[in-house]
């Protein structure tokens, strides 16, 4: 019964969702949904400095939320000095503006099999950047891909960032 009534107050919601888009503009509409103000992203931490003389750790956990086999991820590292809102990404989920670009990844959810490329590396190099960066804050991001979740059935994506210090 509870279940059932859980079942239904989600079904009722998602019905709700689809029944309002309610796209702020059209740019949001195109980008289907981005879910931001959540961070999966445990290294680097806020304000862990980061250098071009070593690399950094990396380490994310996938929100996974509609349980599938897989999750894709992209990794980026972009300009602050704010944090990246689902605007700073274009029509295809990708930062137009960033400073490094560290690739597509698949994390394997149930821990059965791997899919090419498999799951990122445990850490990344920093490019060397403009000086004017020395000191200030840039962001480690990750967009999520989360695939036919029902009932919304479209693809949605989960965006979470921290600021790191780049130190040159
Ligand atoms: C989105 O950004 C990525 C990375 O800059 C780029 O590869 C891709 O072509 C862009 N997509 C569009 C539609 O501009
Ligand atoms: C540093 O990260 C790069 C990817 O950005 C990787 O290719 C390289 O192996 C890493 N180096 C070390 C020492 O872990």
């Amino acid at each position: 019964m509870q279940f059932l009534a859980v079942l239904s107050t989600l079904l009722a919601l998602g019905g709700s969702v689809l029944a309002s888009p309610t796209p702020q503009n059209d740019n949001l509409h195109r980008r289907q949904n981005i879910i931001t103000g959540v961070n999966g992203i445990s290294a680097p931490t806020e304000g862990e400095t980061i250098s071009t003389t070593s690399n950094f750790t990396f380490t994310y956990q996938p929100f996974d939320y509609c349980f599938e086999a897989f999750s894709g991820v992209s990794i980026w590292l972009v300009p602050g000095p704010n944090p990246p809102t689902a605007s700073s990404l274009n029509a295809t989920q990708g930062f137009s503006e960033y400073l490094a670009a560290y690739g597509d990844w698949i994390y394997d959810d149930d821990g059965i099999s791997v899919l090419a490329p498999g799951p990122p590396p445990p850490s990344f190099s920093v490019p060397e950047l403009d000086p004017s960066y020395v000191g200030s804050t840039v962001y480690v991001a990750v967009v999520e891909n989360i695939f036919g979740c029902p009932p919304v059935g479209a693809p949605e994506y989960v965006l979470s960032s921290v600021g790191v210090v780049y130190a040159g």
